[in-house]
């Protein structure tokens, strides 16, 4: 924490910034005993968002966050178009949580005419599961956030548990370029039935939001049975239960090898697990994990 010439937060006043050049050039008038806490978003906010801008004021002197729909990370056109977008209402919970500086570029101050996107060694950890099923996903996600991290310079960035494969891919990508962020992961924050709070919950009817509490009470079952009954015994019960009404499809749902992301078959007690899934319902995409 800082000690001297620090950043005095004001209350309702946030800072928002469209271009990279003037987000600089305020951030390098600051001392540099301040500690900046990063919370990149793609916007439409929500209580999850708001928790890590929460854990960053705690952490730090200095909280940014930014809103982005970064479109070299959809894979599919319709669903980067479909995006929710709700920025009066992401300006004003901003203000409520007391972030201090939002940064909202336009794709030009991010990427420069017909930029094509420099693949990434991700270590294998990106083959597996939103990988597999995305193609290109976490290159174009860590390309957005090299290149927000570089224009930044965090101390700190939160990312939440939910994407828990891209929390461990961004502490690759820092660990891989000698990035001098300390990446923190927060819980996922839940709706009251248990769903996982996530920007695309808003594209879903209330009856769809409502069923989808199915989703995490098979996870938690499962937590407590995972140890002794085959994995493919577990798999072959939740996929019964979730697709018992015809609105959920499940994408994929895999016990994983947290260090690798690696789908694995049986139970290894050398082994920490986690176990993700992603399910389509009426069209809307949601992932999920636990770990166990
Ligand atoms: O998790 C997200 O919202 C995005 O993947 C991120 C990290 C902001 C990069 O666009």
């Amino acid at each position: 924490m800082c000690l001297n010439n620090c950043y005095i937060k004001q209350k309702n006043h946030i800072i928002v910034f469209n271009k990279k050049e003037e987000l600089k050039n305020h951030l390098s008038t600051l001392s540099k005993n301040n500690t900046i806490g990063f919370i990149p978003t793609m916007g439409s906010l929500h209580e999850g968002h708001l928790s890590l801008i929460n854990r960053s004021n705690s952490d730090c002197d200095i909280s940014i966050c930014s809103i982005f729909i970064n479109p070299t990370q959809f894979n599919d056109k319709a669903d980067y178009l479909n995006y929710p977008k709700d920025t009066k209402n992401d300006l004003n919970l901003l203000k409520q949580v007391e972030c201090d500086i939002i940064y909202m570029p336009e794709i030009t101050d991010i990427y420069t005419k017909n930029q094509t996107i420099k693949k990434y060694n991700l270590s294998g950890l990106d083959l597996f599961l939103e990988g597999k099923y995305r193609p290109d996903h976490f290159n174009g996600m860590v390309s957005v956030v090299e290149k927000l991290f570089q224009i930044i310079e965090p101390d700190y960035a939160y990312f939440g548990e939910k994407d828990l494969q891209q929390l461990y891919i961004i502490k690759e990508l820092v660990k891989d370029k000698n990035i001098n962020t300390t990446i923190i992961g927060c819980p996922t924050i839940r709706e009251r039935n248990g769903l996982a709070k996530s920007s695309r919950n808003k594209l879903l009817s209330k009856d769809d939001l409502g069923y989808c509490s199915i989703i995490y009470q098979q996870l938690i079952l499962c937590k407590e049975s995972f140890e002794d009954t085959p994995f493919t015994e577990l798999k072959k019960n939740i996929e019964e239960k979730l697709t018992k009404e015809d609105r959920i499809k499940i994408e994929y749902l895999e016990f994983v090898d947290i260090k690798t992301f690696k789908p694995q078959q049986k139970f290894n007690i050398k082994t920490k697990y986690a176990l993700c899934i992603a399910v389509n319902i009426s069209g809307v995409r949601l992932i999920d994990n636990i770990i166990l």
